[in-house]
């Protein structure tokens, strides 16, 4: 088992990795607190493949223990759902000392994070990731939230967890696009912050994609310590946490036109991070080879690289709608060369035409 630290003050916590995490959880949680009830929320699925894994670990430390379900997948990430887990949580009479354990992928995440941030008014949570892309990024770093019906991860706040306990065994499970989808992150990572990263994709991409555990390890701990030194320097994303959108500005544009079913997020991140790098040469940041090898990259982990058939304009109302726009500016994250970034805080719409017309 591997440990990292991330160093945020009196909010500072361990991401635990490698393989029977699950197992180990209740007493990693035991050195950090001693709750007075332990709620885990997972959806079904994880709960029949791994119940009997987590669960006997809370048990042996002696605390009460209850299991929520909610059903899985995006369409759970809303207030309605949090209200649902609100009031299953007064049932159980929970307290200020009682500790939620997220228990599944990017949504149990968000959705137990936002409730365990708002419960009166926060109470601990702990993170353990099940898909590549929770236990490289959305379980680190304290962003919570659900979504409203005009947007994606609206409702929120910056609410840090206590652990992260990321199990690496759980991607065996895994579907392959999910596999996949995460893979997309990984890949951000190296572009904005390490080249070296980014070579060891290039090399072990078929490695990578049969689940070799050696190479899992090396990429899910590299890429969260890049995601710990970020968000150690900027945990609110005031400024430079914004890199960690690279790909992003386009991709969140790119599901929410083609109605959050033809793509899932890593997949449309895929083709942000393409376009990213395409917009970053056009505008003379780097050479042409910088889109050539991420997009080489992107394709050979088996992820799009094409944009969909979209109207420009509404690409472009789009983009305005995205979280990091201030003042009617469109941010990019823009790539200069492999592991080096650049935020750009004022893109001319006549720059996202062009770009969006172009093909390499
Ligand atoms: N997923 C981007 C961030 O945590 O800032």
């Amino acid at each position: 088992m591997q440990r990292l630290n991330i160093d945020l003050g009196e909010r500072s916590y361990e991401i635990i990795l490698g393989s029977d995490v699950l197992t180990k959880v209740g007493e990693s949680l035991s050195k950090v607190l001693q709750p007075s009830r332990v709620v885990l929320v997972t959806h079904p699925v994880l709960f029949q493949l791994y119940g009997d894994k987590i669960l006997p670990g809370f048990k042996d430390q002696g605390w009460a223990l209850d299991v929520i379900e909610v059903p899985e997948g995006e369409t759970s990430k809303t207030l309605k759902q949090a209200e649902i887990i609100y009031d299953r949580l007064l049932d159980l009479k929970c307290d200020r000392k009682s500790v939620l354990i997220a228990f599944g992928g990017g949504v149990i995440g968000d959705l137990v994070g936002f409730v365990a941030a708002t419960f009166q008014r926060g109470i601990p949570f702990v993170q353990v990731p099940t898909t590549l892309l929770s236990q490289v990024d959305s379980s680190v770093g304290g962003k919570t939230a659900v979504n409203h019906p005009k947007g994606k991860n609206i409702i929120g706040a910056f609410y840090q967890p206590r652990l992260v306990a990321a199990d690496l065994d759980t991607l065996q499970s895994l579907p392959k696009e999910e596999f996949r989808a995460g893979l997309a992150e990984v890949i951000k990572y190296g572009v904005i912050y390490d080249a070296t990263l980014f070579d060891y994709l290039e090399q072990n991409t078929e490695k990578i994609m049969r689940l070799e555990k050696e190479c899992l390890m090396h990429i899910i701990k590299t890429s969260c310590s890049i995601k710990a030194e970020v968000v150690e320097k900027d945990e609110r994303e005031s400024h430079y946490r914004m890199i960690l959108n690279f790909g992003h500005t386009l991709g969140h544009a790119i599901e929410a036109l083609t109605g959050y079913s033809k793509f899932i997020h890593g997949e449309a991140v895929a083709i942000g991070m393409v376009y990213a790098a395409k917009l970053s040469h056009q505008l003379g940041k780097c050479p042409q080879e910088i889109p050539e090898r991420i997009m080489e990259l992107v394709k050979k982990c088996g992820l799009p690289v094409d944009l969909p058939d979209l109207d420009p304009q509404l690409i472009i109302e789009s983009l305005y709608h995205d979280k990091k726009t201030i003042n009617n500016k469109i941010k990019f994250i823009l790539v200069k060369g492999i592991g080096k970034i650049e935020i750009i805080n004022d893109i001319s719409e006549g720059d996202i035409r062009k770009l969006l017309q172009k093909t390499i």
